[in-house]
């Protein structure tokens, strides 16, 4: 494996750790803790004086205080090509300017070798990323929207970062509201074959019906329960009734995914159904089972309600289900980094199943990094009122009804501009797609998020609209230089004398150590908000104060223009959205 030389704060730590080594070689366990400065003293921080001197104070050091720890560790530190200067500041912080030099030519090698070559490494090999996950014939609503975007974008990071990724529709399609839906289906269609999408229409609507008919009468619902039995018994008729509604809704979640662009595999609660007995068997052989109230549950430390594994029905649940996918994951699909996306509210459910699992041995428990798993929970989404978002006549907002007015308006905006039909469709749905898209990845995800049209596609501000526009803009630079840019990666050079170009080099460098962080964290607004200040950075820093065309150092300056176009479209495609090159 080639390392990542690009980054530079992976870099520098290598140096730092050198250093330390040095100056302490029997503190074993010291860290280089390493932060990119936000200026003035430098472009990088070591920050270890302070919590080094603490430790090696009054054991007969030869320091006098943390300043001078850090005076040393700057002394120890081995040559390089890749620092200019450093500096010693306040209580012992080490700063660092990086070379131009350096940066300049790390750039180059960027943009002859591919980006890729900036992908983080991450001490994984393979992970689940469980997203989506709708629930057969209810709705598919905004809460999922948010899932399948943000696991989407979490997946593509972790791809890009040479991680094996299991992109999992955890979809609903078990569970005692099938008997209701059978029993109701064979009402409406005596003969079982006339049933299809157009003949049941609207699945959601046909969901809430039978609900109705089941709440009014008894008789229903007891035909419901019996029908339930008979589909876990797998008798053929109930089997097939159960496929035929889970094809439809199917077909209407497809039809999202391929909008937004999302692949992932669906992987049913059913699949895991098999697993369920085994992996009960073998939480109850190792004691962790026990009878409350006629159910089976799991009792842990720290939650005041136990885990239901079986119900006093005898029947299954969410939990017992993920704890057999979980058991799968592990096990069958050998992943170590396993992560859930879901809404906030299912915190608690995944907090206990996660501590059952350590309980039983899965899960390391001794502070070993691997295998892990992580609850990536989010905030609502809510109306410009500032409630729950539903449409006007209180209904739950359907998928493609929002994605279809993102592109509408979008179109709207764009048609004065001139563009041919077919050019207009694509580029209002990468507009108004990636709209939605950016408006709710650019927020920190615990947080709720207000889903608001017009501010999402203003071309002002922090949205998806004002980038593709940046990098629009910046691709019409370099065409109308009439320059074959190609050819100018190959035999130009990179100068970056002028500070707006040291900066936008610096700003352009760091998108590996940005990228690394937005996964470390599952964070997908990290990379936003870096996206948002390099296009920043170019306009205000670089573009405005560095003549491009025309200019003595021209070609320098276009390969710079070419290596933000570069990063920009990297980000876009990490976090999903279709750059556009004309505006
Ligand atoms: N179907 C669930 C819901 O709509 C989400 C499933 C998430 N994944 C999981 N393994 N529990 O809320």
């Amino acid at each position: 494996e080639e390392e990542n030389v690009g980054n530079a704060r992976q870099q520098l730590a290598k140096l730092f750790e050198v250093s330390l080594r040095r100056i302490v070689p029997d503190e074993q366990d010291v860290a280089p803790v390493i932060a990119a400065s936000t200026g003035k003293f430098g472009d990088y921080q070591c920050n270890n004086a302070m919590g080094l001197w603490s430790k090696i104070k009054g054991k007969g050091s030869e320091f006098r205080g943390p300043p001078s720890v850090g005076q040393a560790i700057m002394k120890n530190l081995p040559d390089s090509e890749i620092i200019e200067s450093c500096s010693v500041a306040g209580p012992g912080f080490v700063n660092v300017v990086l070379s131009k030099k350096w940066l300049a030519k790390r750039i180059q090698k960027m943009l002859i070798d591919g980006i890729e070559k900036w992908a983080p490494q991450l001490p994984i090999k393979r992970a689940v990323v469980d997203f989506s996950s709708p629930n057969i014939a209810k709705e598919m609503h905004v809460g999922h929207l948010r899932s399948t975007i943000i696991g989407d974008t979490l997946a593509r990071i972790l791809e890009f970062s040479n991680v094996e990724v299991l992109r999992r529709n955890h979809v609903g399609d078990w569970g005692t509201q099938f008997g209701m839906l059978i029993e109701f289906l064979f009402e409406k269609f005596p003969n079982i074959e006339d049933v299809n999408e157009s003949a049941i229409g609207d699945l959601q609507a046909f969901y809430k019906a039978s609900k109705q008919r089941f709440d009014d009468d008894p008789a229903f619902k007891e035909r419901a329960q019996r029908a339930v039995v008979s589909l876990q018994g797998g008798e053929p008729l109930y089997r097939n009734a159960w496929l035929k509604i889970c094809e439809i809704s199917r077909k209407e979640f497809h039809k999202v995914y391929e909008r937004l662009g999302v692949h992932l595999e669906e992987k049913g609660e059913s699949f895991y159904n098999p697993y369920i007995p085994g992996v009960l068997k073998e939480l109850s052989d190792k004691g962790l089972i026990e009878e409350s109230q006629g159910a089976r549950v799991i009792f842990l430390e720290g939650f005041n309600i136990p885990l239901i594994v079986v119900k006093s029905d005898g029947g299954f649940n969410y939990a017992s289900t993920d704890l057999a996918a979980l058991w799968y994951r592990l096990n069958e699909e050998k992943a170590d980094w396993i992560i859930y996306v879901t809404d906030v509210g299912q915190q608690q459910h995944f907090n206990m199943f996660f501590e059952a699992a350590k309980r039983a041995g899965w899960l390391p428990t001794d502070g070993a990094l691997k295998p892990k798993v992580t609850h990536v929970g989010f905030g609502l989404v809510l109306g410009e009122d500032g409630k729950r978002f539903r449409t006007r006549s209180s209904e739950v907002v359907r998928l493609v009804d929002l994605l279809d007015e993102a592109k509408d308006r979008s179109k709207k905006v764009l048609v004065e501009r001139g563009w041919t039909e077919q050019e207009l469709n694509q580029i209002a749905e990468a507009v108004g797609y990636g709209a939605v898209k950016y408006a709710d990845l650019k927020n920190n995800r615990l947080t709720n998020y207000t889903f608001d049209f017009d501010q999402m596609l203003s071309d002002k501000g922090n949205t998806a609209v004002y980038l593709l526009y940046a990098h629009a803009r910046i691709c019409s630079i370099i065409r109308k230089s009439g320059k074959n840019i190609d050819e100018l990666k190959q035999t130009g050079e990179i100068v970056l004398d002028h500070d707006g170009e040291r900066e936008l080099g610096l700003h352009l460098l760091q998108f590996s150590e940005n990228v690394e962080e937005t996964c470390t964290n599952l964070l997908p607004n990290v990379l936003c908000e870096y996206l948002y200040n390099l296009s920043e950075v170019f306009t205000k820093k670089f573009y405005s104060n560095c003549q491009v065309v025309g200019s003595r150092e021209e070609t320098s300056r276009l390969l710079l223009c070419e290596a933000t176009a570069i990063v920009m479209r990297k980000c876009f495609n990490l976090l999903g959205i279709e750059p556009v090159y004309k505006i």
